[in-house]
């Protein structure tokens, strides 16, 4: 072989290792235990969680009364204006509150500048993962807390599709594939 058919294999090599570490560091964050806080009642907030599992995010539920969930929230140090229905918790202490898509929260814990303590989607925007109603879709702000209580934002969701990315059973203009919906 010349060198040039060389160089060429190595690269691949190489390339191959750095896609195997990706993708095995991503795989490990999507299996960090998250204990999701809901309200029995809250349909959009089972959804959800059947949106983490359709994309690879285990959750474990536990269900809580209204005051209860409230005390939760407020010893997250989720304030007023980032609430939402749910409130997500993983073993290191890291928040995602309301329907922040699995996508955004698979990069954040793989992932995410130091100090971070989760992610927030205020509110329950219509058409957000879990909150699915036809065609409607109202965008969002992905926010990103702070350690020091700001916020600052992390992510915009302008486009319906774009919230459930690439390679997860969903096609755009056509929704989720059979078996793969959320
Ligand atoms: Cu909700
Ligand atoms: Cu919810």
């Amino acid at each position: 072989m010349n060198s040039i058919g060389q160089a060429q294999r190595m690269a691949g090599l190489v390339l191959g290792v750095i896609s195997g570490l990706v993708l095995g560091g991503a795989a490990q964050a999507t299996e960090a235990p998250l204990t999701v806080y809901k309200d029995a009642n809250c349909g959009c907030c089972t959804k959800w969680v059947e949106h983490l599992a359709a994309h690879g995010v285990a959750a474990q539920v536990v269900d809580l009364d209204a005051n209860a969930l409230a005390a939760r929230k407020q010893e997250l140090g989720i304030a007023p204006a980032q609430q939402s229905c749910h409130t997500a918790v993983t073993a290191d202490g890291l928040v995602f509150e309301g329907h922040v898509p699995a996508t955004s929260l698979a990069r954040f814990l793989a992932s995410h500048p130091a100090g971070a303590r989760g992610l927030a989607v205020p509110g329950m925007p219509p058409g957000s993962p879990g909150m699915e109603m036809g065609d409607r879709f109202v965008p969002y702000t992905v926010w990103q807390l702070e350690a020091d209580g700001k916020v600052s934002a992390y992510e915009e969701v302008r486009d319906r599709a774009a919230q459930y990315g690439p390679g997860k059973g969903y096609e755009p203009g056509k929704g989720y594939a059979p078996g793969k919906q959320p």
